[in-house]
C-alpha cells in the first residue's frame, strides 16, 4: 500500500500556484494528507514551469530532492515543462507518471495506477483543448488573498515565448463557475481576490455569450462582502476603454496594473511579435495616470532578446525610466526550443545579458524607491496578512497600489483592513504605525 501522504511543489507565475493549490484539494478528496516537500511523502507531484531553461532545470532539481527524501515515493511531473517535454521527463529514472497541463482531474488516480515498473505518460495534445478544465477549489491558498483563475490559454504567439505551446487554445471559464468561486472564497473569509490567466485580457473572447474581462469583472464588482479585487496581469493591447472605466471608477478594484512590456525599444518590440509600440504603450500608460495619478503599475521586461544592441538597450532603459514603473521583474532572455527566437541570428552573449540584466533590476529597484517615498507621511489601508518574519511583534499587508507595509501590532489582525501612517519607505517594504 502506498502512503497516503501528498507534497506538492510549484514552480513559476500565479496560475500554476492556483493550479498546484486544486491539486492538493484533489488529493484531499481522495483520502490524502499533506506533507511539507520537504517530508518524506507517499506521493511527490512537481508543477512545473519551462518559461526559460532555468526553470527547467529548478523543475528537475526538485524531482532529485523528492526521490532523495522518499526514494520509495511515486513521483509525478506536471505543468508546462511536462507538456511541452515529456519525453525529456520519461527518461529520467526518476518519474513514474508525466501529466501536461490539461486532464489534472485525473491526476489521483493516475498517480494509483502508476509504477516504477509501468511508468505512465498522460500529456495529451494540447492544441485539441475546446474547454476549460474545471479543478476543485484550490486548498491551503492562506487566508486573507486568493487567486481564482479565470482563463487557460493564449494565442499571441510572441516569438520568444513557449507558453502559448504549454498551454493551448484560449478557453475561458464559464461566468457561474467564476462568480461561484468568488462566493466560496468570501464565505471561506478571503477579503482580496486576484484573478489570474495566461492571457487574462483575452478572458470571453471563445465563450458564445458574449462576454469579456470588463463584463466579468463588472459582475464580481457587485458581489457583496468583497473587499478588494485585482489583476494578476493584462495584456497592453487588452486594457478595453470599459475595463479602463471600471478600474477608475470602483473603490474595490486595486489601482495596480501589471503591464508587461518586454522590451522599451520599437526595433526589438517589433522582433519580439509584441503588437504595440512604446508610443503605444506610453499612451496607454498617460491616459491612465491623467485619470489616476497614484496608479501602480508593474512590468515584465527581458534583457538580451536576440538582436538587441547596445542602443537599443539604452534606448530601453530610458523608456522604462519615463514609464516610472513602481516594480519590475527581469527576465534574461532564455531560447525556447521552437520558438521563432530561438532561431534569431545575434543572439546576445551571456555575459551581456547578466549585465543588462543587473542594470534593469538597479533601475527596477530605483523605480520602486521613487514610487514609494510618494507615500511616505501619507495613510494608505493595508490588508493585514501575516506576522511579519522579520521582526517580531510585527504584521505585514499589501496596500491597494501593491507596497508592503510592516506594522508593529501584537494582535492577531489576520483579513482586517487597518489605516497605516507610511513612517519610512524602502524597496522591500515600507514600515509604518497604525493610525
Ligand atoms: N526568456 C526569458 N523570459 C521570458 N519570458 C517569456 N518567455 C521568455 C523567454 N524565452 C518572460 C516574459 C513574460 C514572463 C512571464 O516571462 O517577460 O512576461
Ligand atoms: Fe507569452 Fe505573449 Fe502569451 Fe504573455 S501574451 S504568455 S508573453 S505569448
Amino acid at each position: 500500500m502506498k502512503s497516503k501522504t501528498v507534497a506538492v511543489a510549484t514552480l513559476g507565475c500565479k496560475v500554476n500556484q492556483y493550479e498546484a493549490a486544486a491539486i492538493v484539494s484533489l488529493f484531499r478528496s481522495k483520502g490524502y494528507s499533506e506533507v511539507d516537500f520537504t517530508e518524506p511523502a507517499g506521493v511527490y507531484v512537481i508543477n512545473t514551469c519551462t518559461v526559460t531553461h532555468l526553470s527547467d532545470r529548478k523543475s528537475r532539481q526538485l524531482i532529485r530532492r523528492a526521490v532523495r527524501t522518499n526514494p520509495e515515493a511515486v513521483i509525478a511531473v506536471t505543468g508546462c515543462y511536462a507538456q511541452t517535454s515529456p519525453g525529456e521527463l520519461m527518461s529520467l529514472p526518476e518519474v513514474d507518471l508525466v501529466v501536461g497541463t490539461s486532464d489534472r482531474d485525473k491526476i489521483v488516480d493516475l498517480v494509483e495506477a502508476s509504477s516504477k515498473a509501468e511508468k505512465i505518460n498522460a500529456v495529451a495534445d494540447i492544441e485539441k483543448a475546446c474547454f476549460y478544465e474545471e479543478l476543485p477549489a484550490p486548498a491551503g491558498q492562506g487566508r486573507v488573498r486568493a487567486y481564482l483563475k479565470i482563463q487557460e490559454g493564449c494565442r499571441n504567439f510572441c516569438s520568444y515565448c513557449i507558453i502559448p505551446y504549454a498551454r493551448g487554445p484560449l478557453r475561458s471559464r464559464q461566468p457561474e463557475a467564476v462568480l461561484n468561486e468568488a462566493e466560496s472564497l468570501l464565505a471561506a473569509g478571503f477579503k482580496e481576490i486576484v484573478l489570474t490567466g495566461i492571457q487574462t485580457g483575452a478572458y470571453g473572447v471563445d465563450l458564445p455569450a458574449k462576454t469579456s474581462l470588463a463584463a466579468i469583472v463588472e459582475k464580481l464588482l457587485r458581489i457583496s462582502g468583497l473587499s478588494r479585487l485585482r489583476l494578476s496581469s493584462i495584456e497592453p493591447n487588452d486594457l478595453s476603454p470599459e475595463l479602463i472605466e471600471l478600474i477608475l471608477h470602483s473603490k474595490i478594484f486595486c489601482p495596480h496594473l501589471h503591464i508587461p512590456l518586454q522590451s522599451g525599444s520599437d526595433r526589438v518590440l517589433k522582433l519580439m511579435r509584441r503588437r504595440y509600440t512604446t508610443e503605444g504603450y506610453a499612451k496607454i500608460l498617460n491616459n491612465l495616470r491623467e485619470k489616476m495619478p497614484n496608479l501602480a503599475v508593474t512590468t515584465d521586461i527581458m534583457a538580451g532578446f536576440p538582436g538587441e544592441t547596445e542602443e537599443d538597450f539604452e534606448q530601453a532603459l530610458g523608456f522604462i525610466k519615463d514609464m516610472a514603473f513602481s516594480g519590475m521583474h527581469v527576465f534574461k532572455y532564455s531560447p525556447r526550443r521552437g520558438t521563432p527566437a530561438a532561431g534569431f541570428p545575434q543572439q546576445v552573449d551571456a555575459r551581456v545579458k547578466e549585465q543588462r540584466s543587473r542594470r534593469l533590476i538597479a533601475l527596477g529597484e530605483q523605480l520602486t524607491e521613487n514610487y514609494a517615498s510618494k507615500f511616505a507621511g501619507l495613510t494608505l489601508p493595508v490588508l493585514a496578512e501575516q506576522p511579519f518574519s522579520g521582526r517580531g511583534g510585527c504584521w505585514e499587508g499589501l496596500t491597494p497600489n501593491y507596497l508592503r507595509v510592516v506594522f508593529a501590532c501584537l494582535e492577531n489582525l489576520s483579513g482586517e483592513i487597518i489605516d497605516i501612517k507610511i513612517e519610512k519607505t524602502g524597496i522591500q517594504y515600507q514600515t509604518g504605525i497604525i493610525i
